[in-house]
């Protein structure tokens, strides 16, 4: 490997990572929750540093929009991502998932059915409950080698009633970034029935070479029924610091999210905004060396199945490190509970779409000697057993 990307000892990746590596069994190698046994970003830890030396750990600048924070997301995605952002249109909220049902809460008063693409980030499972809303499923064939919405069968659920589209772009679990037309037959389609898109859009600083991302705000017309959900956490790793923003391309918009009472947004933490700063405005050189890393980890993983669970099926890993695996070959009901009998702790398909079988998503964003012994112990168990 030849990144400047530093590998976690499994005694470092226990101490920073409590509940993926905490809550894995000795002896278990942990590739289940979304996080990266890697060593921080250094100018991340130093503001983080600094900031604690400070003793900065009041409450946050209570600043919905602009502000250091806005200007470093909005210097960060014109670099990154192609968008101009307008730095007061950059709100904080304590986390992305909050940020969504923010989001939902606000623009969604109606109570109208929301519409999750299937498989699902778990948590988003329980999004539209917790908004006071149905959930109306939009399930993504598991079949096939690319990820395909159903634009058909989204325009029947507008035109049944449904009224918020949660896109996740790019895709968790599935690795999959929306092409630039799939989004504009969303935009036209969501136009069509006045409808709103919350674009999560968590893993755009992980996009990996050979898939562009558009951000959904950067469409014509989207500005005006859409909201992003961003945050550094994830291409970071620091997602104990508590900071995401939530994205408007419309003032209106960002005036109804804004004016609501302070008991619904106002629990980021003052490090979290200090992190996502220094992510943002000074993380390019480790960002790259990431994406690097994340690359050959991806033609590791290629290499890896084919030689160890030849029958496994693997849609195109185009951003993040979490690899969706069809199992169904070697017929297991729940290949994730034989993975950790053999040794492998991985996330099971059923938590992204509940009665799933037969998928798992596999965290890659580790040690290639990790990831190696992974897919060798996942491939004797699966293999294996009965
Ligand atoms: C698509 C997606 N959204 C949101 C999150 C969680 O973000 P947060 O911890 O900020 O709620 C994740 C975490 O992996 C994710 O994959």
């Amino acid at each position: 490997m030849t990144s400047q990307i530093r590998d976690l000892s499994d005694d470092e990746a226990r101490a920073a990572l409590p509940l993926k590596w905490g809550m894995t069994e000795p002896g278990v190698i942990p590739a289940w929750v979304a996080e990266m046994d890697y060593a921080l970003a250094e100018p991340v830890v130093a503001a983080v540093q600094e900031a604690v030396g400070r003793g900065t750990l009041g409450y946050p600048r209570f600043e919905l929009g602009g502000g250091e924070l806005g200007r470093a997301y909005a210097g960060f995605a014109a670099r990154h991502l192609g968008h101009e952002v307008d730095p007061a249109q950059v709100v904080p909220t304590v986390d992305v998932t909050a940020g969504v049902r923010l989001a939902l809460d606000v623009l969604g008063p109606d109570r109208s059915p929301m519409v999750l693409p299937l498989p699902a980030y778990a948590p988003q499972l329980g999004l539209a409950e917790v908004t006071g809303r149905q959930q109306w499923d939009l399930p993504v064939t598991p079949d096939g080698d690319a990820y395909v919405l159903d634009l058909d069968h989204l325009d029947r659920l507008f035109a049944d009633g449904a009224r918020t589209l949660l896109l996740t772009n790019p895709h968790n679990p599935c690795g999959h970034v929306h092409t630039r037309a799939e989004l504009e037959g969303i935009r036209d389609l969501a136009v069509k029935h006045g409808a709103r898109v919350i674009s999560d859009e968590i893993h755009a600083p992980l996009v990996l070479p050979g898939a562009d991302h558009v951000p959904y705000l950067t469409l014509d017309g989207a500005g005006a029924h859409a909201v992003a959900v961003v945050a550094a956490s994830k291409a970071f790793n620091t997602a104990g610091l508590r900071c995401a923003q939530v994205v408007t391309a419309d003032p209106a918009t960002h005036q109804r999210l804004t004016q609501v009472p302070m008991a619904r947004n106002d629990s980021w933490s003052p490090l979290g905004v200090v992190a996502a700063v220094a992510a943002y405005r000074d993380g390019d050189a480790w960002l790259a060396a990431l994406v690097q890393r994340l690359t050959e980890l991806r033609a590791l993983l290629a290499g890896l199945l084919a030689e160890h669970l030849p029958e496994a099926r693997m849609r195109p890993l185009e951003a993040t490190y979490l690899a969706w695996l069809d199992l169904r070959a070697y017929g297991h009901a729940d290949p994730a509970a034989v993975a950790l009998r053999g040794g492998v702790r991985v996330a099971a398909g059923h938590d992204y779409q509940p009665g799933l079988t037969g998928h798992v998503r596999l965290n890659i964003a580790t040690s290639a000697e990790r990831l190696t012994e992974i897919v060798r112990r996942m491939g004797s168990a699966l293999a294996g057993a009965a």
